[in-house]
């Protein structure tokens, strides 16, 4: 009987992890039996946008992080997928900093010319995952929104391709139960015109706090002023944006910062991060790390050390993003498939994985971050027939990136950069970022 692969979530990495093995059915391979179950009624991600904050349609936990008017934060050019250029998708290039729904349509098209969805079952969030290791197989538990049935399949193998960009890090400082303005976090916010003219607090100095105060900028709020517990953004902020250190304290509509000064506003954004949170998943098999570029127990950055029958993706802090799952869905299918093998013990695992932590933890600029990141991966893609592709290529685009960010953070995104997969200059976009208030994929494909 041929081996059970459970999937765990239908964004980016999920769907990277389909295509991997429908790649290796396209060459032949003889492939494992799939089911992939998506908490979400379409595939996506995060990248799949929804209006609703909160609780979903199915009284499951909002899984989108995402707004209006998100544009790449980073040069598609640095998320090329190596086996699906953007050219390839929209048949002419495109400029480098794609909105949200154009991102959404290439991750789409992959998939969709791969012919893999009727491997996902929509609308099924996981809800329990037990080993049992006489069997040394899986139970996975599911509840079904379509019929509203709770049932268990059995699996030789599960991948965690969950996210964990999704539930929201939400501190309490002295004084938010009697602030008289809105208190949110990132996680729920969705569109910049609700405050329009108002006095924002954004508090977190990455991102988050970038982009949703671009965004708020953007569209016309009054002032802003953004908050750091460890270092500050330092970019060159528009006159009516400042940074200031640390928020100590609110009152009914005052914000006061750790350098005594004070500030009257209307709203605070927590740009504060997100959890790495897996309820369906017991102790013995539960990732817990911060967002970092390397957490602990994962063997290549992928397979639970303790039990290696059991994956994830994508759970490191994210430089690289789409190419960076292609590379782990590979070398996990691979893994699964018998093409690679594990080290003998544990213990050779942990080794391994020791020595990157102990690199990433001498890493202090983000040159060597994103060096950091891209070596793992070429390691990863070696391994394995994902096409190869330029890393150093990428990493020069992260740094251009990074420098014309420090030049005009407001008009980064202005800038075009040479696509590492098919040698095709982008074009410049026909708007400046700052006046494109319209950020529809029909818009942004249009010639001007
Ligand atoms: C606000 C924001 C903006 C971003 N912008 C960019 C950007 O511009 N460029 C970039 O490259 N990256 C960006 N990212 C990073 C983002 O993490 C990746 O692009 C990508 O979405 C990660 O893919 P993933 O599949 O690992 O996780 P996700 O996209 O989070 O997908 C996980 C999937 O798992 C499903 N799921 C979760 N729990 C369960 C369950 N129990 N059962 C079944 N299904 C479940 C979810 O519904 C979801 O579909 C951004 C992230 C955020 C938060
Ligand atoms: N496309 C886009 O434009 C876009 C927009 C938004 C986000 N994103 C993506 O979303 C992901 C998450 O980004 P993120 O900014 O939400 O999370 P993040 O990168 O993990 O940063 C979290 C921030 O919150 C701060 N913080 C955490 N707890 C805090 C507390 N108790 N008090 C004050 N500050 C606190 C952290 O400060 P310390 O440094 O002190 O820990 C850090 O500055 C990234 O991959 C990013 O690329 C993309």
């Amino acid at each position: 009987m041929s081996l059970r692969v459970a999937i765990i979530g239908a964004g980016p990495s999920g769907l990277a992890q389909l295509r991997a093995f429908q790649s290796a059915q396209e060459k032949g391979a003889e492939i494992p039996e799939i089911v992939c179950y998506e908490k979400q009624s379409d595939w996506g991600g995060l990248w799949n946008y929804s209006w609703r904050t909160g609780l979903d349609e199915n009284g499951e936990p909002a899984h989108s992080s995402m707004y209006r008017y998100l544009w790449s934060n980073g040069p598609k050019e640095c998320l090329e997928f190596a086996d699906y250029s953007f050219e390839e998708h929209f048949g002419k290039p495109i400029a480098s900093y794609p909105p949200r729904e154009v991102l959404w349509d290439y991750i789409k098209g992959r998939v969709e010319k791969a012919g893999v969805r009727d491997y996902i079952r929509f609308n099924c969030p996981v809800r329990n995952v037990t080993y049992c290791e006489e069997s040394g197989q899986f139970t996975v538990t599911v509840h079904d929104h379509n019929t509203d049935i709770v049932s268990s399949e059995v699996f030789d193998h599960v991948i965690v391709a969950s996210g964990h960009f999704s539930t929201p890090n939400v501190p309490e400082y002295e004084g938010f139960s009697t602030f008289g303005g809105r208190i949110l976090h990132a996680h729920d916010f969705r569109d910049a015109l609700e405050f329009k003219d108002k006095d924002i607090l954004l508090v977190g100095a990455s991102y988050s706090a970038e982009d949703i105060g671009s965004q708020c900028y953007k569209y016309g709020a009054r002032s802003l002023v953004s908050c750091y517990r460890s270092a500050p953004m330092g970019y060159k902020w528009p006159e009516n944006w400042e940074e200031k250190p640390a928020l100590v304290k609110v009152d009914n509509d005052t914000a006061y910062f750790a350098d005594g000064s004070s500030k009257k506003i209307d709203a605070i954004i927590l740009c504060t991060g997100y959890l790495h949170y897996f309820p369906f998943l017991g102790e013995e098999l539960r990732l817990k790390t911060g967002n970092r570029l390397w957490p602990l127990d994962l063997y290549k950055g992928v397979a639970w050390e303790a039990n290696p029958k059991l994956f994830y993706l994508g759970m490191q802090d994210q430089w690289y993003t789409f190419n960076m799952f292609d590379a782990q869905a590979w070398y996990v299918r691979d893994l699964i498939m018998g093409k690679l093998d594990l080290p003998g013990t544990q213990q050779e695992m942990t080794e391994n994985s020791m020595a990157w932590r102990e690199r990433e933890l001498t890493l202090e600029t983000a040159e060597e971050m994103f060096t950091f990141q891209g070596d793992y991966i070429l390691e990863l893609i070696e391994a394995t027939d994902y096409p190869t592709f330029d890393i150093e290529g990428v990493r020069r685009t992260f740094l251009e990136w990074k420098n014309h960010k420090k030049e005009n953070i407001m008009a980064f995104r202005d800038n075009a950069y040479r696509s590492l997969m098919t040698g095709t200059m982008s074009p410049t976009h026909h708007t400046p970022w700052i006046d494109a208030l319209d950020d529809s994929l029909e818009t942004y494909l249009a010639d001007k």
